[in-house]
């Protein structure tokens, strides 16, 4: 079937399984369509000069994308697995980046499914992906946890609302109403007020120790450069063009 064939076929069968009360409105093939991914002017990446340390090339990138105007740029999507080897993933706030030993630095709470899967197999991903640059960097490694005496003082560090919010706790569980997160708030702020030392058992700091980093620069004519560094037995850099 040729390539007209098969989007006639597809664009077909969209229309023979539209719901009568959904016909006036695009299809989810249509909305996607209108916003094509990366159709706009991207900037170069030579990877010639890049650094020998992913860090350093990720806080470049980091300074630039926040000069780009990138929104939420510390936003990263952590990739996990359980026991059970299942993945699973939820974007996470980077807190830090460790220079010296090439370690991205977020906070969770053990008790979170998150924290639970990081606690029996400690190897994750963060992936980030900045659009005003079409960059995307993938970070992957073992998983250390803090301190409880880092993990609290990150704690301390955090503005009110984020302490009452890990003080409520009991995150991913079912919530009944959204007043009682409101009545559980009003709780977690008299703790605060009686004790401004209070901080949530679980929270903790995890640190990502990369062994593998990928840098991507897309292009809208699809020639992306993908730069790969792989750490060696001896803790130096690899670093390797990939194929797009
Ligand atoms: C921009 C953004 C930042 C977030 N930062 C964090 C964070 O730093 N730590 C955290 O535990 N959850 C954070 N969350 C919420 C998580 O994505 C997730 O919903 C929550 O932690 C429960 O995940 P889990 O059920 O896999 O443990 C953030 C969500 C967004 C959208």
């Amino acid at each position: 079937m040729s390539s007209d064939e098969n989007e006639r076929d597809t664009r077909e069968r969209d229309t023979r399984e539209r719901d009568p009360r959904e016909q006036d409105r695009p299809t989810p093939r249509e909305l996607l369509a209108r916003a094509p991914l990366m159709a706009r002017p991207l900037p170069p990446f030579d990877p010639g000069p890049a650094p020998a340390s992913p860090g350093r090339l990720f806080v470049d990138w980091l300074d630039e994308a926040i000069d780009a105007g990138v929104l939420d740029p510390g936003a990263a999507l952590l990739s996990t697995a359980g026991a059970d080897g299942r993945p699973d993933a939820r974007v996470v706030a980077l807190r830090d980046v460790e220079l010296a030993d090439e370690g991205w630095v977020f906070a969770a709470d053990t008790a979170s499914p998150k924290g639970v899967q990081l606690t029996q197999r400690p190897a994750a991903a963060l992936t980030f992906y900045w659009p005003a640059q079409g960059r995307q960097i993938r970070i992957r490694g073992d998983v250390t946890q803090a301190t409880a005496e880092v993990s609290v003082a990150d704690f301390r560090t955090r503005s009110p609302a984020s302490q009452v919010a890990g003080l409520i706790g009991r995150q991913s569980t079912p919530m009944e109403s959204l007043t009682a997160w409101d009545t559980a708030a009003e709780g977690a702020r008299r703790q605060l007020d009686n004790n401004p030392d209070a901080h949530p058992p679980g929270h903790t700091v995890f640190t990502l120790r990369a062994h593998r980093v990928e840098f991507w620069q897309g292009d809208s004519a699809r020639r992306h450069v993908r730069l790969g560094y792989r750490q060696s037995g001896d803790g130096s850099w690899q670093r390797t063009l990939l194929w797009p």
